[in-house]
């Protein structure tokens, strides 16, 4: 299921974030920022338990959040949306999965993954700012539960529709969290208007 996280300061932070001229220091801060501001839309329905709570003056009960949350940047571009999730959620711990998508073919091309242990027992959330094809959503959904894992999030900046619709095709309980969902794909499977190659954006490699 696709969720689009609709907020005056994300939509802000974006519009500032596609202009060419946003530098790689200014637009690192930016996704890092519009990270934070999704957080509490991608975790919002995860599940809760009842625990004991001390205050200065008395018990009373509290919540934690029953599973443990594992956040998975997609190399090199998801880096730039760890921190932002990081800031809100200290405790996750990080797998990293490193794909690179073939520009010719499009098809992505695995290249490292680690992880912690019990992934299955796990909230695992997915973070890449583009999905455009989906190609490398689904190979990183794919590789993830070959290792174990079940509960599965994705967290975007900018969605093409064409890779709404192929992850939701292939993974339908995978739900989808993205600051936008843009018009379409080129001819070069970059995403329109989108904000380019993300990762080029992020550290400072393009041309
Ligand atoms: C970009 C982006 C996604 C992928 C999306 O990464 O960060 O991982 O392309 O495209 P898809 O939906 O068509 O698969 P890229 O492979 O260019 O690597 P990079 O992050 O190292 O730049
Ligand atoms: N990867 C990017 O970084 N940007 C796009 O528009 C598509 C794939």
């Amino acid at each position: 299921m696709l969720h689009t996280v609709d907020h005056p300061l994300i939509a802000e932070e974006l519009t500032r974030l596609r202009n060419p001229e946003c530098p790689s220091p200014e637009f690192r801060q930016r996704v890092r920022r519009i990270a934070s501001l999704m957080v509490t839309a991608v975790t919002a329905d995860m599940g809760t338990t009842i625990v004991p709570c001390n205050t200065p003056l008395e018990i009373t009960s509290g919540v934690k959040i029953s599973r443990g949350i594992i956040l998975v940047p997609v190399l090199r571009a998801g880096l730039g949306f760890l921190d932002g999730f990081l800031d809100l959620i200290p405790q996750a711990s990080v797998a990293h999965i490193g794909l690179a998508r073939n520009e010719k073919t499009l098809v992505p091309e695995p290249y490292y993954l680690k992880h912690p242990p019990a992934l299955g027992e796990s909230e695992i959330i997915i973070l890449d700012p583009m999905l455009a094809t989906g190609g490398s959503a689904i190979e990183a959904v794919r590789s993830l539960r070959e290792v174990g894992a079940r509960s599965i999030r994705f967290a975007c900046l900018v969605a093409a529709p064409e890779g709404v619709a192929s992850l939701e095709d292939a993974y339908p309980d995978v739900s989808i969290y993205t600051a936008s969902l843009d018009r379409c794909l080129n001819d070069h499977g970059y995403i329109l208007p989108g904000l380019g190659d993300a990762g080029d954006r992020l550290f400072g490699t393009c041309g």
